[in-house]
């Protein structure tokens, strides 16, 4: 078995491919990564070496590229990574989603159907989504497979639009595709733009923590380990043209997760309870901010019975954990262009 997994030097990605190369000895695992500020071949070290493992750097934007990596080698499947991820870059430069979430996509599709030759026995496209498709929920209910797509931000704008494509070419050609759609990972190695990681690093720091809006918000979590858990079960049981929702059952406002990631820090600091909180900066909400999401995640459960391994306390203590163990990854991620990007995108805040 072969697969091309496409965004493999991010966040899930290289959870991804750690997951498939420990689980199955047996098989290829070739990543192809563009390598932007998100894609960082450090969270890739401790398997980098494995005879089974091959890191191509390109662009999913290249058809050219991707036609002749097809055309070189044989691939039973590809499960589907690479984007652009982040709702607040989106939002000042939405064209750069458009290019790799969508444009990318079809790109790969098209070189899957070509370099497939029509003969899709035994082959799998794999497009990992997101929950954000759904739009927002008000205080009660949950996203279910059936709920219409109805994004609000450009990132789950060119997500959903990157999911119709997916299954236009099931019903279109026969691509034999899957699709899941996840909530909010956490976990070690991602980047310090989305919450978790940004607030450890501030509160590390003894930096302010801009909380949007009044911290209102509902997100429901998942551990990044048990997501890559969730794609090998799917990717190897679902049938062709089904779509899967991923979640953890475990839904926080932002603030009560805030305060539970202050306390932890506390902890492990050997700070005075109370201190991290201290940080806590309340600033002008996100534009467009989806209020809730909520996954129904029971059709995986019933189906290809998936349950999450830890307990979202357990999952946010380890990742804690990892990142103060790693300091020299933070600081490593948090230099140069991205502090830039970091000053324009909170002021200094
Ligand atoms: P990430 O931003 O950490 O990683 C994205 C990776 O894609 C990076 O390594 C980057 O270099 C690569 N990439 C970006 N543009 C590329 C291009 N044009 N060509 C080739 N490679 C390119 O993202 P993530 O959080 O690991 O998310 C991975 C996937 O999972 C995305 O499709 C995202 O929509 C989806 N997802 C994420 C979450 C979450 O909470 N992070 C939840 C549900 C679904
Ligand atoms: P984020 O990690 O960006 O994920 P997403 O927007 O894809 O859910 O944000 C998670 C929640 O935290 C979201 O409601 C926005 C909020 N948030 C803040 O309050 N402050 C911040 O600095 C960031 C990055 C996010």
């Amino acid at each position: 078995m072969h697969i091309l997994v496409t965004g493999g030097a991010g966040f899930i990605g290289s959870h991804v491919v750690r997951h498939f190369l420990k689980s199955y000895p047996g098989y290829r695992v070739t990543n192809l990564d563009s390598l932007t500020y998100a894609g960082n071949l450090e969270n890739l070290r401790d398997i980098e070496s494995m005879p089974n493992y091959r890191f191509v750097k390109g662009d999913i934007t290249d058809a050219g590229f991707l036609d002749s990596l097809f055309a070189a080698e044989s691939f039973d499947g590809v499960i589907h990574l690479a984007a652009e991820s982040h709702v607040d870059r989106s939002i000042t430069e939405p064209t750069a989603f458009v290019k790799t979430n969508v444009l990318g996509t079809v790109n790969l599709l098209n070189a899957a159907k070509t370099g497939w030759k029509g003969n899709f026995e035994g082959k799998r496209f794999y497009h990992i989504s997101t929950d954000e498709v759904y739009g927002t929920l008000g205080r009660e209910g949950m996203f279910t497979e059936e709920t219409p797509y109805d994004p609000h931000s450009p990132y789950s704008a060119s997500k959903a639009s990157s999911d119709h494509f997916v299954r236009a070419y099931f019903d279109t050609y026969g691509l034999p595709v899957v699709i899941s759609n996840c909530s909010n990972n956490y976990g070690a190695c991602q980047f310090p733009e989305k919450l978790i990681p940004l607030f450890i690093n501030n509160i590390r720091l003894g930096k302010p923590l801009p909380v949007y809006g009044k911290g209102e918000n509902v997100r429901d979590w998942l551990w990044v380990v048990d997501h890559a858990r969730a794609i090998d079960v799917i990717y190897h049981r679902a049938k062709a043209g089904e779509t899967y929702n991923i979640g953890g059952h475990n839904e926080w406002t932002n603030i009560d997760l805030i305060r539970l990631l202050c306390t932890i820090m506390d902890r492990k600091l050997g700070r005075e309870p109370g201190e991290s909180a201290k940080l806590i900066t309340y600033v002008t909400d996100r534009a467009g901010h989806d209020l809730r999401y909520a996954i129904d995640s029971s059709k995986l459960q019933r189906e290809l019975g998936w349950v999450p391994s830890i307990t979202f306390e357990q999952g946010l203590e380890e990742t804690v954990g990892w990142y103060l163990s790693n300091r020299e990854w933070l600081e490593n991620v948090t230099s140069g262009s991205y502090m830039r990007y970091y000053e324009e995108m909170y002021g200094g805040r």
